[in-house]
């Protein structure tokens, strides 16, 4: 783990996604039940969990990202006292092979990771392992744009930005991923938004997809 991984990045993405602070809210504001977040990175979504979700299982393979969600959460605790630090449990890890029964959590959340697991579909296969049938996946994710020029761009800005972004895709076809895990769209929007930059990184899905029963 190197110091760009560990703390340049980090306070990069704090910068960079600043502007995402209401569709994070939105998206994790629909979780319930056992909640497991993938890739919790600094845990910008963690002070928005619902008191619906009644257990929040933060996974993070880079330890020193792991702990300073924490240290973060805790900071937030203390400014907002809704905050119930007992229902977060930080569990280092990445996705593709997960310590958790089968059919344990009710929701799984997925937020700008997929485009950075290095064995994603196995990591899907993963999360669709975990969820109970009828559970869901919340998802916000950068992605492969349209066929075009900008497809383009991406595909040829990717190697370098695989480096610069700490394996970062561009391009990863995270829809086809979920699919092929075995999930099934309830809900998708794919849009270009203006709140991501640089713009060959700003083609997203979000929404829920559910792991039929
Ligand atoms: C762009 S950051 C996003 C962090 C956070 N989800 C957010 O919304 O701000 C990508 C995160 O994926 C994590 N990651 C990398 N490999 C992973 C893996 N194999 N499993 C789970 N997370 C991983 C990185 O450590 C990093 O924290």
């Amino acid at each position: 783990m190197g110091i760009h991984e560990a703390y340049i990045l980090p306070a990069i993405m704090d910068v960079a996604l600043a502007g995402l602070r209401d569709e994070r809210e939105q998206l994790v504001g629909r979780a319930a039940g056992r909640v497991l977040e993938v890739g919790v990175g600094n845990g910008a979504n963690l002070p928005f969990y619902p008191d619906a979700a009644r257990e929040v299982v933060a996974l993070e393979p880079c330890a020193t990202v792991l702990a300073r969600a924490q240290k973060r959460l805790g900071k937030q605790a203390r400014q907002q006292p809704g905050i119930d630090l007992a229902r977060y449990a930080f569990v280092r890890g990445g996705a593709e092979q997960m310590d958790f029964e089968d059919d344990s959590f009710d929701t799984a959340v997925a937020c700008l990771v997929f485009c950075t697991i290095p064995a994603a579909q196995r990591a899907a296969s993963e999360v669709f392992r975990v969820l109970k049938p009828g559970g869901k996946l919340l998802f916000l994710e950068h992605v492969r744009c349209p066929p075009g020029t900008m497809q383009r761009v991406q595909n040829a800005i990717n190697p370098a930005w695989k480096v610069f972004a700490c394996g970062c895709h561009l391009n990863r076809d995270t829809e086809a991923l979920f699919s092929d895990a075995g999930f099934a769209y309830n809900r998708i929007e794919r849009y270009r938004n203006p709140k991501m930059s640089p713009p060959f990184a700003a083609y997203m899905i979000k929404g829920e997809a559910l792991k039929p029963v």
